[in-house]
């Protein structure tokens, strides 16, 4: 295609090209010719003109790991760049109510939960559903972050490009989805950004690019070589250390997360293939593999605790009215049996992958190396009819033996990583929470960070549940660890959390706070960080004798400059 010269050309700026400079061409080269691509339709051709104009323009982040803030803030420098005058916010900061007074917005937006928008991006996506806004002034576009591994890939950034379409925004640029290789996508979306900068009079809206989202995971195999519950005999919990042996170097630092999707029971998947009355060993084309109907139903599609949209889906299927409620799927098929007139194909359609779940690593490449890899896992307990029932992940881990084989994916967590050796940091993690600290630790100790350490923890039962004591106090004794509280909260007659000794020790914790050190809060999402945070408020407020608002913006401020991060379930 190319003449010789052409080519020879293009390979010696390929060679002499970095990976990031690669990313970065083939992302202005998707722009450029997506462009060239455009330029052959007649209407939209002939304004796709660099603005000359200098524009006034917002680019808003939601985020919850960091991966959202970093392109944004990637797009927003660009656009500075070439003089453009430009406001970056975390939408956490931002009122939806302004949009109607924007010209020109540019929204990075990852998804959590179950489809849900990121904590941080709840209140704008909240405004933006439950009240009516006119933004026909309004020109913007959303990239959307995701994994596709999840049912309801990119849906917050969907649902944000609905809305604001929806009250009469123009696109700029269609909505663009960013699986987990995120500089694939977004390096090629500013570059799209940028060669697309409306002018102010139109807004240019380029065909949609049908890109393949690539998943981008990069999965390990290991095998697991120590399995100990750290519980003692008389708690009422199981928490496990796991630590997992692999052949090849696991890329992960402290602070990041190893996801899993975890497989099903092959009991459950034999009961479903029965009632389905189909063959184990029939093959079914899903996504772009081949595979056996059991290895399908058991490695890739979710059986249990069926969410009510497929509960649904399958009354529609089968026409028949099935209750609201959520059951596992060899339950639905038992109760509501499969119509043999519904082809297998449609059926196996209606059905979502298994959610990836991830498990902060309590390990450290440098302490132990980077060939083993270390989590800690709470059996998640739960009752149904006063019936004890056991989550699906955390059980598959607990019944897990030496040499068992883990098929599993790093998920990294910039804004939980450790700072410069000689920053000061406290940590406050109860329960599984410790397990990013005793990779915080473990890291800091084995490189003789200067930086001091102070650690929160806290569980029920000093006897029974202290996790990781000897390793902790040890790291105490040696001076690895500077400080350590806890809090047994089942130990006396007056529950005692870890927000209490925070709350104790004010003086300290703020004179910490405010020489430079770093927060990191890890563990339950809905109360214990709730707790924590409110204490932390009162706390600045108190000591740095300052009103309720001004302390909250002060924490606030500790959060922009990375120096409070959490990482919660
Ligand atoms: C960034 C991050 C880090 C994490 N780190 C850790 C960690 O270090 N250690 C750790 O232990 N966990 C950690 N988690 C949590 C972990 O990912 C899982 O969410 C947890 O183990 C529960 O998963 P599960 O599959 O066992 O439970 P699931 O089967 O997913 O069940 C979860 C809940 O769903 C409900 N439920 C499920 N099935 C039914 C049913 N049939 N009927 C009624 N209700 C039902 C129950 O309320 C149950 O408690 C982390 C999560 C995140 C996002
Ligand atoms: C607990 C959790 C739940 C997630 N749920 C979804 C989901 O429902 N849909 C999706 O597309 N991606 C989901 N993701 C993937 C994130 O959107 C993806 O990792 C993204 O790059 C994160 O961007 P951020 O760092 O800006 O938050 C989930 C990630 C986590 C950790």
């Amino acid at each position: 295609m190319l003449t010789d010269q052409k080519l020879q050309s293009l390979k010696n700026i390929i060679l002499e090209s970095s990976k990031d400079e690669l990313i970065w061409m083939s992302g202005y080269l998707a722009g450029v010719s997506e462009k060239n691509i455009t330029s052959s339709a007649p209407p939209v051709a002939n304004e796709i003109a660099l603005p000359t104009e200098k524009l006034t323009i917002t680019v808003l982040y939601g985020t919850e790991t960091g991966n959202s803030k970093k392109i944004a803030s990637k797009l927003a420098s660009v656009l500075k760049g070439k003089q453009h005058k430009v406001t970056l916010k975390g939408l956490d900061q931002y009122n939806a109510d302004n949009l109607k007074k924007e010209s020109l917005a540019f929204i990075v937006i990852s998804t959590h939960g179950d489809g849900e928008p990121p904590a941080a991006a709840k209140k704008f996506y909240d405004v933006l559903h439950t009240k009516q806004h006119d933004l026909s002034n309004l020109k913007y576009a959303v990239l959307a972050l995701g994994d596709s591994s999840y049912p309801l890939f990119c849906k917050a950034g969907e649902d944000v490009d609905a809305k604001l379409k929806a009250f009469g925004a123009t696109q700029v640029l269609p909505l663009e989805k960013s699986d987990l290789d995120i500089y694939a996508v977004s390096d090629a979306w500013i570059n799209n950004v940028i060669n697309n900068l409306p002018t102010a009079a139109n807004a240019l809206l380029p065909k949609p690019q049908n890109r393949q989202a690539k998943n981008g995971k990069r999965f390990y195999k290991g095998v697991v070589k120590t399995h100990i519950n750290l519980n003692d005999k008389g708690s009422l919990k199981e928490t496990f250390h796991i630590e997992i042996g692999t052949d090849e170097a696991i890329y992960y630092l402290p602070g990041d997360a190893l996801g899993i999707v975890p497989p099903n029971v092959d009991e459950d998947v034999s009961e479903i293939i029965n009632l389905l009355g189909a063959k184990k060993h029939q093959k079914i084309d899903y996504k772009d593999e081949t595979l056996t109907l059991f290895d399908l139903l058991k490695t890739k599609l979710n059986i249990l605790y069926m969410p009510l949209r497929i509960v649904e889906k399958y009354a529609k299927l089968i026409q028949s009215e099935l209750p609201a409620v959520r059951l596992d799927l060899k339950n639905i098929l038992a109760l509501y049996p499969f119509n043999k007139d519904v082809s297998l194909e449609d059926f196996i359609a209606i059905l979502e992958p298994i959610t990836p779940r991830l498990y902060s690593i309590s390990s450290s490449p440098y302490a132990h190396g980077n060939n083993e890899i270390h989590i800690t896992v709470a059996r998640n307990t739960f009752s149904v009819n006063d019936k004890t029932k056991y989550g699906f992940c955390s059980s598959h881990f607990a019944g897990l033996n030496d040499g068992d084989e883990v098929t599993f994916y790093i998920n990294s967590n910039e804004r939980f990583h450790l700072p410069d050796t000689n920053k000061d940091i406290i940590m406050i993690g109860p329960g599984t929470g410790i397990a990013p600290f005793r990779s915080f630790i473990a890291h800091r100790d084995d490189e003789g960070a200067p930086g001091k350490n102070w650690l929160f923890f806290g569980d029920q039962h000093f006897a029974t549940d202290f996790l990781y004591q000897s390793e902790l106090l040890a790291w105490f004794d040696t001076g690895s660890l500077t400080r350590i509280n806890t809090a047994f909260s089942r130990d006396q007659k007056e529950k005692l959390y870890v927000q209490h000794r925070m709350q104790q020790q004010a003086k300290d914790l703020f004179k910490w706070i405010d020489s430079g050190a770093y927060v990191y809060i890890c563990g339950c999402k809905n109360t214990m960080a709730k707790d924590v945070e409110e204490t932390l408020i009162n706390i600045i407020s108190e000591e740095g004798k300052l009103d309720r608002k001004e302390a909250e913006d002060y924490l606030s401020r500790l959060e922009e400059e990375g120096r409070y991060a959490k990482d919660v379930y």
